[in-house]
């Protein structure tokens, strides 16, 4: 299995009480933004940087600053707007693109039934983001659909995901890196991660 797992104190703190039966709506919400921002502030660790001149109150001095680099954060509807807000704290000129899909809760497929990416996409690095990898079928729907749109940089981020969902996406995608804050035993005969923490959609919303 090709996964980084960031096991950062912190994240694994919070998802902690995320996975938690008891923990309402609205923490479940902010504490999933705060994990999001902890986990891009991970995946844009090797972002190319350049050197500037700047004054200082002091003197003039070289300086760095990212080298331009464009990025685009794509959340899976709807559990991935979840991590949008914390991602674009940190990344405030990302642009934000849309994909729609919905797991079939009989067949488990995919049902894609949104797409709007920004225009210059194909330019663009991508992180796909959704807190749940479970049989791996909306990921690869979603990154399917992105690089129809020309995009070739993607990796994907998630909360917690499951093995079974990990290989599916090394095999049909072996060039998107996956970054997870776990990833769990297995899934259940219903397509839920194991011990995993329910359906996020809903807790993330309020839904159920
Ligand atoms: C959840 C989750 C993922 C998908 C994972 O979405 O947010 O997108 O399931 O399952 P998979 O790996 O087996 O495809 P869901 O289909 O419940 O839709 P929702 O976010 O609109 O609730
Ligand atoms: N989708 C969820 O929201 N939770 C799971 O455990 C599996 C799929």
């Amino acid at each position: 299995m090709q996964v980084r797992v960031i096991d950062h104190p912190l994240i694994q703190h919070k998802l902690s009480i995320i996975r938690d039966v008891n923990t309402g709506t609205k923490e479940f919400r902010e504490l999933l933004e705060e994990i999001a921002m902890l986990m891009a502030y991970e995946i844009t660790r090797n972002l190319p940087l350049e050197e500037i001149e700047i004054q200082t109150p002091v003197t003039t001095c070289r300086a760095k600053v990212l080298s331009g680099k464009k990025l685009a954060v794509v959340p899976i509807l709807r559990a991935g707007l979840g991590m949008v807000n914390g991602v674009t704290r940190i990344i405030p000129a990302a642009r934000v693109g849309h994909v729609g899909v919905y797991r079939d809760p009989e067949t488990l497929n995919p049902v894609e039934y949104y797409c709007k990416f920004p225009t210059d996409i194909a330019e663009r690095d991508i992180i796909v983001i959704d807190p749940m990898l479970a049989t791996g079928g909306s990921v690869v729907a979603a990154i399917d659909m992105i690089k129809r749109s020309g995009a070739k940089n993607i990796k994907l981020m998630c909360l917690v995901a499951a093995p079974e969902g990990v290989r599916v996406v090394n095999d049909r995608h072996p060039d998107v890196e996956i970054y997870t804050a776990a990833v769990d035993e297995r899934l259940n005969d219903h397509g839920y991660i194991v011990p995993g923490l329910g359906d996020a959609g809903d807790r993330i919303f309020g839904t159920k």
